[in-house]
C-alpha cells in the first residue's frame, strides 16, 4: 500500500537545536532558587510511552472522561465544524482519540505535531493504516513556538487540542500559545479543546500519583535523559516523585524531591541540593466553566459550544477564531 506520509521537520526546530535547548533549559533551571524544567522535556520515547501508560491508568480519568465525551457527541461536533476540514493536532503523542474526530468530521487531511518524532511516525503509520486515503502530515515541533503548516486547500482547519495540555502552561502562556495557535490555523480556523475541571484533591492527586508509581517513573525518567543526554551524575534513587495540590494556583504540581542531600553534575556543573528540595516539573491547571471560557477568548477564540460528562468532571470546547473587537 502507498502511504501518504511526508515527515516534516520544522525549519527553526532541528534535532540538534533540540539538544542544546535542552541542556539550556536544564541548566537555566537547576541554577534557579525555585528549580524547575519545562514539561516539555520530559516527553521523549519513553517518557512518551510511560504517559500512555498513565492514560490508560484507572486513577487517571481524564483520557478516559473525554474520550466518552467526545465519542457521545462527534455527531453534534461534526454538525457545527462541518465536512472536509483539515484537521491539525497539537502533541498528538499516540493519536488515540483521533480517529474518532477525523471520521466524524470526515477531515480531508491530517497534520499531528509532536515534539518526539520517533513516537509521532510509528503512531502516524498506525493512522494511516486505518485512513488509507487521507493525507496525513506529521510535523516534528514544539507547538508552542510559531510555525508554518503544510499548505493545502479544504474547507478550513480544525485544530484539535485534547488531554488539557493547555493547562500544563502558565496562563500567561496559554494565552499567548491559543494566539499563536489563531495565527497558524488562519481565518475562519475552529479549535476543539479539552480542558481539565476543578475538583477535589481526593480525586486528583492520586490521577497524578497512581498506586502502580507509572507517574513517578514518567516523572523520575526525567532524570534519566538529563544523565544520558547530558552528561548527567544525578543519583536518581535519591528523588522521589510528589503530586501536590496548589489552591491558590488551582493546579496539580509535580515535583521530583531529594530524599536527602544530593550533589551532582550535568554537563560539567555542579549543583547541590538539600534533603526536601525539589526540581518542579510540570503544572496541570484545572479551570472552572466560566475560567475556561475566559481563557479562550482571552487567547482569541470565541467559544461556540461545549460538552461535559454526566459529573462534569472534564469539558470539551468549540471555539472559532474571531476578529478582536476593542470597542462594543
Ligand atoms: N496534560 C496532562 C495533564 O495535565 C499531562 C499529564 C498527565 C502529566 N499526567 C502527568 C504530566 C503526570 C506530568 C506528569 O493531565
Amino acid at each position: 500500500m502507498e502511504l501518504d506520509l511526508d515527515l516534516t521537520v520544522v525549519a527553526n526546530e532541528s534535532a540538534s537545536m533540540f539538544g542544546s535547548s535542552f541542556e539550556h533549559d536544564v541548566l537555566s533551571g537547576l541554577a534557579l532558587h525555585h528549580r524547575a524544567i519545562p514539561a516539555r522535556w520530559l516527553y521523549d520515547r519513553a517518557g512518551s510511552e510511560l504517559f500512555e501508560e498513565i492514560t490508560r491508568l484507572p486513577e487517571y480519568y481524564p483520557s478516559r472522561t473525554e474520550r466518552a465525551i467526545l465519542c457521545a457527541h462527534a455527531r453534534h461536533i461534526a454538525s457545527l465544524t462541518g465536512y472536509g476540514r483539515d484537521v491539525i493536532e497539537f502533541g498528538s503523542g499516540s493519536s488515540t482519540k483521533t480517529p474518532l474526530i477525523l471520521e466524524a468530521v470526515e477531515a480531508a487531511a491530517y497534520v499531528p505535531i509532536d515534539i518526539c518524532g520517533e513516537f509521532l511516525m510509528s503512531s502516524v503509520v498506525a493512522l494511516s493504516h486505518r485512513f488509507p486515503s487521507m493525507p496525513i502530515h506529521p510535523v516534528v515541533a514544539d507547538f508552542t513556538k510559531p510555525l508554518t503548516l503544510p499548505s493545502i486547500r479544504s474547507r478550513g482547519r480544525l485544530g484539535f487540542f485534547p488531554g488539557s495540555t493547555i493547562g500544563n502552561l502558565v496562563p500567561p502562556l496559554a494565552v499567548r500559545l491559543l494566539q499563536t495557535m489563531a495565527t497558524t490555523l488562519g481565518e475562519g480556523a475552529q479549535l476543539l479543546i479539552g480542558i481539565d475541571r476543578i475538583k477535589e484533591a481526593g480525586v486528583l492527586i492520586p490521577a497524578y500519583d497512581d498506586a502502580d508509581g507509572v507517574t513517578a517513573q514518567f516523572n523520575l525518567n526525567l532524570l534519566r535523559r538529563i544523565n544520558r543526554e547530558l552528561r548527567g551524575t544525578i543519583p536518581v534513587d535519591a528523588f522521589r516523585h510528589v503530586a501536590r495540590w496548589n489552591e491558590a494556583e488551582s493546579r496539580i504540581e509535580m515535583h521530583l524531591e531529594a530524599r536527602e542531600a544530593v550533589a551532582f553534575s550535568v554537563a560539567g556543573r555542579r549543583f547541590q541540593m538539600r534533603a526536601g528540595d525539589t526540581i518542579h516539573t510540570e503544572n496541570s491547571i484545572k479551570y472552572g466553566p466560566r475560567d475556561a471560557r475566559l481563557l479562550l477568548r482571552a487567547g482569541g477564540w470565541t467559544p461556540l459550544e461545549e460538552w461535559s460528562d454526566p459529573d462534569d468532571k472534564f469539558a470539551v470546547l468549540l471555539a472559532e477564531v474571531k476578529p478582536v473587537r476593542f470597542a462594543p
